[in-house]
């Protein structure tokens, strides 16, 4: 069994500072936003995971087919003995990364999910011996600070979760993450791609209603944490593709006039017949703008990697 260490780089009750200000901020704006970031308690990260084995959502499947085929080109392209995950979640398409890298020595997951971290920390230290797994309770948008572990680094960021980012947020978050990149260092990136409206909405709107759960589950949070009294089925699930961003848009749209109580607020929120909130976007992506977001990071695309299909890509950049 190799030594499994899970830090939290933020007080306890930073967390339920930073959700009374999203929610705050979110729900007296208008148009209503709430940041996705909030979907995932420990209910949220076990839907995210029926989520991956939808018929209709392909990037997990589309991603594993690529690690599977790339992994060794990743391996020897970045000689990684340390292997950084953000947003790692289950971890369980790492495993294809880990078993390419036998020099690996240390891997930081780094996720807002303490109880995704436990559980693909735990399994992965138990696996796979000699490991550092040192798990990190953070947000990769608030300026990491790593811990001391051999080098080179592998920065691994999949799923496509950077699309969850607007685009002046990826531009804040790529250069974040350029700045934790020494020289021999690398970035892999998962990015969804621009296709088939039917095919991208479909991913977001699947017929067993488990997407409409996992939207839905933030206002469960908000619920719990902050004392609210949303009624989740007052609202109904909406996903639509956004033509000009280049994106999936996941809203929730309150089915009637309602009023919402958030007592650790002192909040009270009116939702019109219709109204929505925005809960996330998924952006879609060309070569070109991987490129050239990248870039404006100082960090230059070196492999491009597709699947079979075309829906899905695999970046690797280094610092320049
Ligand atoms: N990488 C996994 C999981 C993707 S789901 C995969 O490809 O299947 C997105 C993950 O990012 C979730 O585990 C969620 O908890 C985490 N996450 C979302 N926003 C985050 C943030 N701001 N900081 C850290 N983790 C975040
Ligand atoms: C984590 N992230 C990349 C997922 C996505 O596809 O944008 C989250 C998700 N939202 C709805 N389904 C899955």
């Amino acid at each position: 069994m190799s030594p499994f260490l899970l830090t939290r780089t933020l007080p306890e009750d930073a967390t339920g500072a930073a959700l009374r200000a999203d929610v705050l901020h979110g729900l007296t704006r208008t148009p209503k936003t709430l940041p996705p970031k909030w979907f995932y308690d420990a209910r949220g990260s076990e839907l995210f995971e029926e989520i991956t084995a939808l018929p209709e959502y392909y990037p997990t499947r589309a991603e594993r087919e690529i690690l599977r085929a790339r992994a060794p080109e990743i391996a020897s392209a970045t000689g990684a003995r340390t292997l950084v995950e953000l947003g790692s979640g289950s971890s369980e398409k790492t495993h294809l990364l880990l078993a390419a890298l036998p020099e690996l020595a240390s891997y930081v997951p780094v996720d807002v999910s303490e109880s995704a971290l436990r559980g693909a920390g735990e399994s992965l230290a138990a696996e796979r011996p000699g490991l550092d797994v040192h798990a990190m309770v953070a947000d990769f948008t608030g300026g990491l600070t790593l811990p001391e572990t051999p080098g080179p680094r592998l920065v691994a960021f999949l799923g496509g979760t950077i699309g969850n980012l607007l685009p002046a947020e990826r531009s804040v978050f790529l250069a974040s993450v350029r700045g934790l990149l020494a020289p021999g260092d690398a970035l892999l990136l998962g990015t969804d791609l621009v296709k088939e409206e039917a095919v991208l909405v479909r991913a977001y709107d699947d017929a067993a209603g488990v997407t409409a759960a996992f939207n839905k589950n933030v206002l469960a949070v908000v619920n719990r944490e902050l004392g609210a009294d949303f009624d989740p089925d007052s609202f109904d699930h909406v996903a639509l593709w956004d033509a000009e961003n280049e994106w999936i848009e996941m809203r929730l749209r309150a089915r009637s006039p309602l009023t919402v109580k958030i007592p650790e607020l002192d909040l009270v929120v009116r939702f019109a017949a219709g109204e929505e909130v925005r809960t996330e976007v998924s952006a879609k992506f060309r070569q070109g703008r991987v490129r050239s977001e990248l870039s404006a990071a100082r960090l230059e695309l070196t492999h491009w990697w597709t699947d079979t299909a075309g829906r899905f890509a695999l970046s690797l950049a280094t610092a320049v």
